[in-house]
């Protein structure tokens, strides 16, 4: 099934690969302002939260999806030092800025490479990472289900998917401060900033229409996923999933 990211309604998934694809290539050289804005500045404190979390080793090889300008593939180099990651993304122009943070040192020593790649469709084999990251990505993809077995079918048995998204505040009062901020003020002061209004709007549907914590859960459940858990962060206007791949059990 492909849904509208921006209603959670059934629709072709053209719709908003092609959305996903017009806004982020234009916004390439802005997003990281577009993001700490977005996330109220606090975005930094969640990827240090999902380094925390994420159960990523040395001798690790690391895929990050919808990596974007490399944020989390620069986080994951530098807090775990694995022996590789591979950061992709499904808009070339993202990767571009990744590359070029790359080219002045933000991975430290660990090599990086860059591909774009629909995360919906995976060009690597079966089994082949100890870890997956995305972050800000599963709620920008029509084909939920699909990503997710993708993301199940690349991973080793025993790896790990750490997925950091926005999600939904379990607090009544907490929730409806913020959802009066994203309909009202995101768009407005996201807009005045940066100069890209859509972009913002965008946003604020698509935080609105994702599954919640359990939602979510349940959709990696589906895929196969087990020892789903997660913790919330800012309370619960983000949140970190980590999802196991189960060892298969050899038969006798
Ligand atoms: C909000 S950005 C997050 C980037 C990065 N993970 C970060 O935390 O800064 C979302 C990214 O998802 C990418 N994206 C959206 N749909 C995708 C898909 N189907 N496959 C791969 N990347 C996708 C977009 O191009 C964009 O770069």
């Amino acid at each position: 099934m492909s849904i509208d990211t921006a209603t959670g309604q059934e629709a072709p998934a053209e719709l908003s690969s092609e959305r996903v694809k017009t806004i982020f290539s234009s916004i390439a050289d802005k997003y990281e302002r577009f993001n700490a804005i977005s996330s109220f500045g606090a975005y930094k404190l969640w990827v240090a939260g999902m380094m925390k979390q994420a159960p990523i080793s040395k001798n690790d090889d690391v895929l990050d999806l919808a990596g974007g300008t490399g944020e989390i593939s620069f986080a994951v180099a530098k807090a775990k030092q694995p022996t590789h990651v591979q950061c992709t993304d499904l808009v070339p122009e993202m990767l571009e800025v990744a590359k070029e943070h790359y080219q002045n040192g933000a991975a430290g020593s660990v090599p990086v490479d860059f591909e774009v790649v629909d995360a919906q469709d995976i060009p690597y084999p079966d089994n082949s990472y100890d870890a997956i990251t995305v972050a800000y990505g599963i709620r920008n993809m029509p084909q939920r289900e699909q990503g997710l077995a993708e993301m199940f079918r690349v991973l080793k048995p025993g790896g790990s998917l750490i997925c950091l998204e926005f999600s939904t505040p379990p607090n009544k009062l907490w929730r409806g401060l913020y959802h009066f901020y994203l309909k009202h003020l995101i768009p407005f002061w996201g807009g005045l900033i940066t100069k890209d209004k859509d972009g913002f709007v965008y946003l604020s549907n698509s935080i609105k229409a994702f599954p919640n914590q359990e939602g979510l859960a349940r959709l990696m459940k589906q895929a196969g996923f087990t020892e789903v858990t997660w913790k919330n962060y800012t309370g619960g206007i983000a949140a970190v999933h980590v999802a196991k791949k189960p060892i298969a059990k050899v038969a006798e």
